[in-house]
């Protein structure tokens, strides 16, 4: 008998003891196929720590590592959060944004959090972050946007005035062969492919709290005007409206086809 198939006797022999000291003491929890159990959740959510947990877990990859700098607007807004009513950021958690990429997090899915650990970390996230950022960029204007009542014809001239040259409709396509990049400049936000993709409410969030993160200003300004310089002034609430309204018309130059329009409830 060579060497090998000694060691595969010998493994042979114990296999029944393996799978016997294997499956005994965890019963059904193993069954073959089953997907190995998500990291439980944190029942104390509204800890600074537990918090945390579950912000990587669960929203960092789109809001950022830190609550600021990824796709989706950051969350460490102290203005932001105490705008957003604490009941709407717990169904907006749990049920996610309709025929958006909101996901929910709730529900009987494998890893879904229950309402109580729902409840948790919405706490945890206005104690962690209530206080964070700049105050008074929102100007007071409601986080719920008003739909359907803004003036697309006058948000177009506004558009022209005040945001146009940090958003040219050419960009980012432009940006690539520019050998001195404008800094300021972000991508363009008139494409209809990207207004298929968000819903007015997230149009109406990004204006109104702005994206200190990035460099975007909220209502209270300062914008840029056509020639590059910057202009003074602020938005109310009207502003906005005809602005989401311009912006929100921009989705139906493309023929029908799915697309996210009115945002969280
Ligand atoms: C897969 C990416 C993704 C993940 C993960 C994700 N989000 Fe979002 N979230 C989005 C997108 C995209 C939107 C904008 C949807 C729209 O167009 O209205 C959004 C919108 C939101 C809004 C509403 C913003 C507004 O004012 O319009 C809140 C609040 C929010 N997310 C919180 C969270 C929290 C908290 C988590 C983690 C528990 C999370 N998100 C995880 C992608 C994500
Ligand atoms: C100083 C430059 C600047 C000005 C002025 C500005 N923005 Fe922005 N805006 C940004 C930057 C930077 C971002 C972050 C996203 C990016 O880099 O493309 C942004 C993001 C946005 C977004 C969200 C894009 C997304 O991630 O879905 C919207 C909507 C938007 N701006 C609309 C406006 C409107 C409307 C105005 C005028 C009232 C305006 N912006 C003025 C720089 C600016």
């Amino acid at each position: 008998m060579n060497r090998t198939s000694g060691i595969i006797r010998a493994i042979g022999a114990a296999t029944p003891l393996v799978m016997l000291i294997g499956t005994a003491p965890s019963g059904c929890d193993r069954l073959p196929g089953k997907p190995p159990p998500y990291p439980p959740p944190v029942v104390s959510a509204s800890t600074p720590a537990g918090f945390k947990t579950t912000w990587t877990d669960r929203c960092s990859g789109c809001h950022g590592a830190d609550g600021a700098l990824g796709a989706g607007l950051p969350m460490r807004n102290g203005e932001y959060l105490m705008a957003v009513p604490e009941d709407t950021m717990f169904s907006i958690i749990r049920d996610g944004i309709p025929s958006s990429r909101m996901p929910g997090f709730g529900g009987d899915a494998i890893g879904g959090l229950d309402d109580e650990v729902i409840r948790s970390f919405v706490e945890g996230m206005r104690s962690a972050w209530g206080d964070a950022g700049a105050a008074g960029v929102s100007r007071g204007i409601p986080w719920k946007v008003d739909a359907g009542d803004g003036d697309p014809t006058r948000g177009a001239s506004l558009f022209a005035a005040k945001c146009a040259s940090c958003h040219p409709s050419d960009e980012p396509a432009n940006r690539a062969v520019d050998p001195n990049p404008d800094p300021l400049v972000a991508g363009s936000v008139t494409d209809p492919f990207y207004l298929r993709l968000v819903s007015d409410q997230h149009l109406h969030s990004n204006i109104v709290f702005g994206r200190a993160d990035l460099g975007m200003p909220g209502a209270a300004g300062p914008f840029r005007g056509p020639d590059g310089r910057t202009v003074e002034g602020t938005l109310d609430a009207g502003d906005v409206a005809d602005l989401v309204a311009y912006l929100g018309a921009g989705r139906s130059s493309l023929p029908s086809g799915p697309e996210v329009k009115d945002g969280a409830p």
